[in-house]
């Protein structure tokens, strides 16, 4: 369960790249429940630190503690990309792609394909090729195989980049769904409505630092500067 993977301790994680410093040194705890939002100007280190806590970012310096062995942590979550990239096969292959390496029972991969397709409006396209969907029900595709093999944690990086309203409503309510199931959300996003809609907590990161962090509530009374400029609109 979810309780015992989390929470996830950060201390002094730093990031370099030809003796360029990305990000750090962060340190933060991020709590059993909730879903929190990592928010911040372009450029800021938002989707190094996601990559880095899901493990897929070469670390510098400095250490992640999961509540759980890294090897069981690891498996149990997923992350979705800034930009996913399909298989070339159809939408079914694709939402089975994650059960299939898995080892998950045939008959079992079919439901869960059936449901999860029913679940993103794409019922009627479970064989056509994943590449020709529209980039909404494209990403809608990457969240729920992302989904179907039941993290426990959840990592996006800006889901709903480019999607009209429709789009982004029905993936916000993907993402309320799946956190009232308990799998923990951390997500970055630059829409602020969609922020103030879904955090329940929110880090605020600026030139690779950790400039404030609190709970959304405190998006309305911002304790910098900086994160008021920024709900604002204004350049950092
Ligand atoms: N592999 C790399 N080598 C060198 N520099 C990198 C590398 N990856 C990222 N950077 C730099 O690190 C900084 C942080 O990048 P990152 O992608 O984490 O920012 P971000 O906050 O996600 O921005 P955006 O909002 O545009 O997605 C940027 O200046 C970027 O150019
Ligand atoms: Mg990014």
């Amino acid at each position: 369960m979810v309780d015992n993977l989390l929470p996830l301790r950060v201390d002094d994680l730093v990031v370099s790249r030809r003796g360029k410093r990305l990000l750090g040194p962060v340190s933060h705890t991020f709590a059993p429940q909730g879903l929190t939002l990592v928010i911040g100007p372009n450029g800021a280190g938002k989707t190094t630190f996601l990559k880095a806590l899901h493990g897929i970012e070469r670390i510098s310096g400095g250490t992640l503690t999961w509540n759980t062995p890294p090897e069981d942590a690891r498996q149990r979550q997923s992350y979705v990309f800034q930009s996913p990239t399909m298989l070339r096969r159809s939408v079914r292959d694709n939402l089975a792609y994650p059960l299939w390496v898995a080892g998950v029972d045939k008959a079992l991969i079919r439901t869960r394909c059936d449901r999860w397709g029913a679940r993103i409006n794409l019922s009627d396209a479970m064989d056509r090729p994943a590449p020709l969907l529209s980039g909404g029900e494209r990403q809608k595709l990457a969240i729920a195989r992302a989904l179907i093999s039941d993290p426990d944690v959840l990592f996006l990086d800006e889901p709903c980049a480019n999607l009209d309203g429709q789009a982004t409503a029905d993936i916000e309510r993907m993402l309320t769904e799946t956190q009232a199931t308990g799998t923990r959300v951390i997500m970055t996003s630059h829409n602020l409505g969609q922020i103030r809609r879904l955090a329940t907590d929110f880090l605020f990161v600026l030139s690779g630092h950790i400039h404030e962090v609190g709970p959304a509530a405190q998006l309305h009374t911002p304790a910098t500067p900086e994160l008021a400029a920024f709900l604002q609109g204004d350049l950092l």
